[in-house]
């Protein structure tokens, strides 16, 4: 129920934003989205799935497309860069100058809302009746794709935010009990403490919009699941005390983090609790990709737990594809949507890449014992939207985020003046 209630709202919100959003009617013409356009036989993906496990992950759905469409050559217009950090700026330039990949990664939620309401995307809903994809996703999810009756794109997975993945010989060395989850982040700050105190990175981090992510776990863990909400539908006052909280939390951990942070990506900042340099890294659960890539398994090699004070929350992100208004190969495109939403799609691809399928009819049992932990906490725990990952907020609001996380965390702006620049970014 509580669920259902929680992303109705942020359902709510979007269309709201929508109907402020200028021209808002989306762009549904139906220029295309049934197909029949032509140029099908070849398609740009453009994604920031570009190396490592994450590519795996794109390979394998490519893999798939190859057999379902022999006739269609996949064009990997893949822009590296962890949450899209380059790739985002580059699409809008792309999208601005009437050059279009032919389909294009974006998150589910008010990122989409963004590329819709400027008229970027076609309307794809008849794809949904002709590939039957109408009753195979939740439908919460498909409210975050949709604008007035019309859906923009079709869901490839779930991700979750909120997980700490942690070393445990390395906990085990710095006396903390690897099967010992702490409770909030006041007692995870004592851990980590512990950890410094043996020689070892307590927490790693990397680059800002990895900085950005562990700041939204934080929020979700002090202010809890209403009041987290509350930050983007405007009843939670940014400039209020609950987050000076958080953000006093937010300094402190940072304060245990490598000091190179900003020159590493999301795999270097993992890699650190793989090698065992570090203890903990906060990362969405692509990160249990890059350990099981490398053979190091859950309970020996690595343990993990939702982010202190976040149990019972899932921090929730959805990759989609979609169909941009003027793409050349519309047929191509259409081809890889198939692929997509296909439960034989669905599977690869979230095999390999650590995520759940967003389709409901995939098989828990052809999963890893975390992913099936994953699709459990979907299911039970409170959904929470992601804001590092375009769930919850327009992408203009993300960089104002980005910009004044990045101030602060490189010593360039104090605690108030790091609060007072959220609330102006969020609008607040
Ligand atoms: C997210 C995306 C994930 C993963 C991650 C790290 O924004 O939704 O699929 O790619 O970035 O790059």
């Amino acid at each position: 129920m509580r669920r259902t209630a929680t992303v109705a709202g942020i359902a709510a919100a979007s269309l709201i934003l929508a109907a402020c959003g200028g021209d808002g009617d989306g762009g549904t013409d139906g220029a295309t989205g049934g197909g029949g356009g032509g140029g099908g036989d070849q398609v740009e993906v453009f994604t920031w799935w570009a190396q490592g496990s994450e590519k795996a992950g794109l390979d394998a759905l490519v893999g798939v497309f190859n057999e379902q469409h022999p006739d269609v050559e996949f064009i990997n217009g893949a822009v590296a860069g962890g949450a899209g950090s380059a790739a985002k700026d580059m699409l809008q330039s792309r999208l601005q100058a009437g050059d279009p990949p032919d389909t294009f990664q974006a998150h589910a939620g008010q990122e989409l809302t963004d590329y819709i309401n400027a008229g970027q995307l076609e309307d794809v809903s008849a794809m949904y009746d002709e590939f039957g994809l109408t009753d195979v996703f939740p439908q919460d999810l498909i409210d975050l794709l949709t604008v007035e009756d019309a859906i923009y794109s079709v869901p490839s997975n779930i991700h979750r935010s909120n997980v700490v993945w942690a070393n445990p010989s390395v906990l085990e060395e710095a006396g903390i009990d690897p099967a010992a989850v702490p409770a909030d982040i006041d007692a995870w700050i004592a851990d980590l403490e512990k950890v410094q105190a043996a020689g070892k990175t307590p927490l790693s981090v990397a680059t800002t919009w990895t900085q950005v992510h562990l700041l939204e776990t934080v929020l979700m863990a002090d202010l809890g699941e209403e009041a987290y909400n509350g930050l983007w539908t405007g009843e939670t006052d940014w400039a209020g005390p609950e987050v000076t909280q958080a953000l006093e939390h937010f300094e402190t951990l940072i304060g245990f983090t490598n000091t190179d942070r900003d020159g590493l990506d999301w795999p270097e900042s993992t890699q650190m609790v793989i090698d065992g340099s570090a203890a903990y890294n906060v990362m969405g659960d692509w990160a249990v990709a890059a350990f099981e890539e490398q053979g190091i398994e859950r309970g020996t090699g690595f343990v993990d737990f939702p982010v202190p004070g976040t149990d019972g929350m899932f921090g929730f992100l959805a990759d989609s594809f979609t169909l941009p208004v003027g793409a050349p190969n519309p047929d191509g495109a259409k081809a890889w949507l198939e692929t997509v939403g296909s439960l034989e799609g669905q599977v690869a691809f979230n095999k390999a890449k650590g995520s759940i399928p967003a389709r409901t009819d995939a098989d828990p049992a052809e999963f890893s014992e975390y992913q099936q932990s994953a699709i459990e906490a979907y299911a039970d725990d409170a959904i929470v939207p992601s804001l590092a990952h375009g769930a919850a907020s327009p992408i203009a609001v993300l960089n104002g985020v980005s910009d004044a996380t990045s101030k602060f965390t490189t010593g360039a702006s104090d605690l108030a003046t790091f609060q007072s620049e959220l609330a102006t970014a969020a609008g607040s």
